[in-house]
């Protein structure tokens, strides 16, 4: 759950650049957004100047600069097309921070982050936020093929190692994030001060999650979840969890490993 306010605010578009096929970067200035977000939160924006289409849309929050806001998103359907033809000075309207982040509490000396496709879009700031703790940080990241694989650069210049996994062989290795975890993944550190977090398709975080579990790992997956309200009360997010149904945009979207229902009937296979 949040603890920090949640504002609705009417951001201004500085920014929207290609950075992969179908996939961009927005960038909004936001100068109202609540400083303390949290890496992992996320805000509901709304993608349409009239109410079509009526619900808003979830996004992670991908950056947090001074007054500006970072989104990276992939173009899917009808709301991430508009966003697209976003212009600079053009106004969007958003509310955030919205549901539960990840937590580098006790504190760390290592984190291992895996990243299937688009769950690489929270890491960015998770990266700043535990550098800034000291926390050493090696990186897994799949995606389908070379090109969407985002954000190599800046984490590379970030100092975070990497290893790649790509299902076509056109970068890293060849196969699935998973797989290229379960063969690298080493317990290097005591359980205490050792970290897991993932983000990316539901079937890799729990996979990651069944694994983080039994190395008696802390692990923390960031899920997604259809959501209509993203403010905890149309009921439409929930999944089912050890303490019974819990709603992914308020006691998630980040959930400890070790709160979930990992069985093959609670996995959703994209
Ligand atoms: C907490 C959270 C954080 C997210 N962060 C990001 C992000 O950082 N970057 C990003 O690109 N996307 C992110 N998403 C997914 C994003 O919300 C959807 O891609 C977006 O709502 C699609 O809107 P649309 O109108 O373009 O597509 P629609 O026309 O609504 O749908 C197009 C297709 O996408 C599918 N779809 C729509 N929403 C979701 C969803 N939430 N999960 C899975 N499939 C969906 C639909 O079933 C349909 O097949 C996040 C979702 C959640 C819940
Ligand atoms: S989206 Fe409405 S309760 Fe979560």
């Amino acid at each position: 759950m949040s603890f920090f306010p949640i504002r609705q605010v009417k951001a201004r578009v500085t920014g929207n650049h290609q950075v992969a096929e179908a996939t961009f970067r927005l960038v909004l200035s936001a100068k109202e957004f609540p400083a303390a977000a949290q890496p992992g939160q996320f805000i509901m924006l709304r993608t349409s100047t009239t109410e079509d289409p009526l619900l808003r849309r979830a996004f992670s929050l991908h950056d947090r600069k001074d007054d500006h806001l970072g989104i990276l998103y992939k173009v899917v359907g009808r709301g991430t097309d508009w966003m697209a033809r976003r212009r600079p000075g053009d106004v969007i309207d958003l509310i955030g921070p919205l549901g539960r982040g990840f937590s580098s509490a006790p504190p760390l000396r290592k984190a291992l982050l895996v990243a299937g496709g688009m769950g690489i879009a929270p890491f960015r700031l998770l990266v700043r936020s535990l550098q800034s703790e000291g926390v050493e940080i090696l990186l897994f990241y799949g995606a389908r093929t070379a090109g969407d694989l985002l954000e190599l650069e800046e984490m590379e210049a970030a100092s975070v190692s990497l290893l790649l996994a790509t299902e076509d062989g056109s970068r890293g290795e060849k196969g699935r994030v998973t797989e290229l975890f379960r063969e690298h993944f080493r317990k290097v550190e005591p359980s205490a001060s050792f970290k897991i977090f993932a983000c990316g398709p539901q079937a890799m975080l729990y996979e990651v999650a069944r694994i983080a579990l039994g190395q008696e790992i802390a692990c923390d997956v960031s899920l997604e979840s259809q959501m209509a309200c993203g403010l905890g009360t149309c009921m439409g997010c929930v999944i089912a969890t050890g303490s019974g149904y819990q709603r992914v945009c308020r006691e998630g979207p980040v959930f400890s490993a070790q709160s979930l229902l990992l069985d093959e009937s609670a996995v959703k296979h994209e």
